[in-house]
């Protein structure tokens, strides 16, 4: 069985004071949860006061980003082996750096790559855009994604990612997919392209999350259906009683 796992995707919030107070205000509660792996993922600034604040616990801490170079001159940007220390998770290929910050297919199976061979842990998203969906093309599109960003890896490799179904036009917009449209792409496209490229087994051990307006209300019908493994969550992340909530209520359906 698969271990169900929600991250908080801060995104670019929280000063490292106003970090600091979030996740105190989370701590106990979260920590409470056994069954579910918990990761936050703070803005880079903030990683290091989280990492003290989480340490000895059982939450884990995520990056939102990251280069796939080791050091050198790429200024501005933060290296593997820099996060590798303090992280165990990094997310790769967020819908935000591909539509702002031109992230390709290529570019983030590069940092994928990078992140295993660092022994980081990537969370890795994919997802339509709402034209995509209007037109139909949400299956080709995603299949294309999961292909792209898995290129050149090995089964043992792909066993051990977390894959972020996110569809981009419920990202931040309150309209999550419903639980069957999670369930259908999840299932349906990502875990069987998996499947495809690899082995029904491998595709049987990867952990996806859906991503996209999740919250308190809606997390226990998305969470209930059979391929669906978790949760990247966005704005719901910055309020810890309705992050401890979702947690709480992923853990019930896992007793
Ligand atoms: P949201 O964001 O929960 O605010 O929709 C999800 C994400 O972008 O990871």
């Amino acid at each position: 069985m698969r271990t169900p796992i929600i991250a908080g995707n801060w995104k670019m919030n929280k000063t490292i004071s106003e970090a600091e107070a979030l996740v105190k205000e989370m701590l106990d509660g979260l920590t409470a949860i056994q069954s579910v792996e918990k990761v936050l993922c703070p803005p880079f600034i903030d990683l290091d006061r989280v990492a003290s604040l989480i340490q000895g616990t059982n939450i884990s801490l995520g990056a939102q980003n990251m280069h796939w170079e080791e050091k050198g001159a790429f200024t501005g940007e933060i290296s593997p082996l820099m996060l590798k220390d303090i992280c165990q998770y990094v997310i790769l290929g967020h819908s935000e750096r591909r539509t702002y910050f031109g992230e390709t297919d290529e570019i983030v199976n590069r940092k994928v790559k990078a992140a295993l061979s660092h022994g980081l842990t990537p969370i890795i998203c994919v997802g339509e855009t709402e034209a995509q969906y209007d037109a139909g093309e949400t299956e080709s599109v995603v299949r294309r994604q999961v292909e792209g960003v898995l290129a050149g890896l090995s089964a043992e490799q792909v066993a051990g990612l977390v894959i972020a179904y996110e569809p981009i036009w419920a990202i931040g917009t309150g309209k999550a997919a419903t639980a069957e449209q999670a369930q259908k792409v999840i299932g349906g496209v990502v875990r069987a392209t998996i499947a495809q490229l690899y082995s029904q087994a491998t595709a049987d051990q990867v952990r996806i999350q859906y991503g996209g307006s999740t919250n308190s209300k809606n997390i226990k019908e998305i969470m209930s259906q059979p391929d669906v493994d978790g949760a990247l969550v966005g704005g719901a992340s910055l309020r810890p009683a309705e992050f401890v909530a979702m947690v709480r209520i992923t853990a019930e359906l896992y007793q």
